[in-house]
């Protein structure tokens, strides 16, 4: 039997790591429930307990893997068992693949968990999402969407590894943010793109010269992970942004986007190839 929550529901992908522990930490409030959606359920039981301990609020983990879309559908269905709704839906979690591999449906890895895995799991928790009447949902992108470059007629949309195909998923996901915005305009959803902005986590890879390299020197630059995620709260619970839509934050504030990246024709058309490729019905919202 479903569990009627009078506390405000977040769920945050990749909890227990980099900026989504910081995002989860700053949202940490006595009205508000976590769920924490997370890939390794035993290496983030411990981070789950040590909040619950030291805060005295309500931390849940449910187990996640973006890299599997049964498993997405599995962790949609406890999710909607459990809760009967969802106030903020934070897409944090992500991925970049130095070298070339698959997921276990056959996509590119980093646009198969940062893309479809997320495009995915916000369609099956959309029913809470719009049960609960203004929700939002704040997609993390970066800064790197301006290098990307999607080709709706190759599989994974062209994604071969590394930084090209790290920027092709989070322009993907700018696209989808933005159309869903658009979607959703009249039903009481927001939906934002958040950057962060650079800070040092496990996420760029650390295993070649060239790599140790250039996160050495972008280190020197870079803010801390609590710095990194307060644009992501701000998002998700700010006032002033209630009924903001379809925008763009950095650093704590709407920025906006390279116009010259984005193509209305393109949005429609990777909404309609998303859909196809995952099986959704393309008039769904
Ligand atoms: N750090 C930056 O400079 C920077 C800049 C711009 C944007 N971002 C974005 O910020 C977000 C957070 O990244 P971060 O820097 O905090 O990186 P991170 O420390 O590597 O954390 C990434 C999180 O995603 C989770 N994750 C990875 N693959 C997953 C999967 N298949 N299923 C479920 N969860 C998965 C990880 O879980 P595990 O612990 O199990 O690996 C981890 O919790 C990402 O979307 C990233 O693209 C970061």
């Amino acid at each position: 039997m479903k569990k009627t929550s009078d506390k405000k529901v977040i769920v945050i992908t990749g909890a227990n790591a980099g900026i989504g522990i910081e995002t989860l930490r700053g949202l940490l409030d006595e009205n508000t429930k976590i769920v924490m959606a997370c890939r390794d359920a035993e290496k983030s039981a411990p981070v789950c307990a040590s909040f619950e301990k030291a805060s005295g609020c309500d931390v849940d983990l449910m187990q996640l893997d973006l890299a599997n879309l049964k498993s997405i559908e599995v962790f949609a269905d406890a999710f909607n068992k459990k809760y009967d709704r969802l106030d903020v839906l934070i897409n944090n979690a992500g991925v970049f693949c130095r070298k070339h591999t698959l997921t276990k449906d056959g996509f590119e890895t980093t646009m198969g968990v940062n893309y479809y895995g997320t495009v995915y799991l916000t369609h099956l928790l959309l029913p809470a999402i719009l049960d609960t009447g203004k929700a939002r949902i704040v997609n993390l992108s970066s800064g790197a969407y301006y290098g990307g470059k999607l080709k709706l007629n190759k599989p994974s949309l062209g994604a071969r590894s590394n930084f090209p195909a790290y920027a092709a998923s989070k322009l993907a996901l700018m696209y989808f943010s933005f159309e869903l915005a658009a979607r959703l305009k009249d039903r009481g959803v927001t939906v934002n793109s958040v950057n962060p902005g650079h800070s040092v986590t496990g996420i760029f890879p650390s295993d070649t010269w060239y790599w140790r390299l250039a996160n050495k020197m972008i280190a020197g630059r870079a803010q801390t992970n609590e710095q990194a995620a307060r644009t992501s709260i701000y998002a998700a619970i700010a006032d002033e942004l209630t009924g903001v839509t379809g925008k763009y934050l950095e650093n704590g504030a709407i920025t906006p986007v390279r116009e010259n990246i984005f193509d209305a024709q393109m949005q429609k058309r990777l909404w309609a190839s998303t859909c196809k490729t995952l099986d959704i019905d393309v008039d769904i919202i």
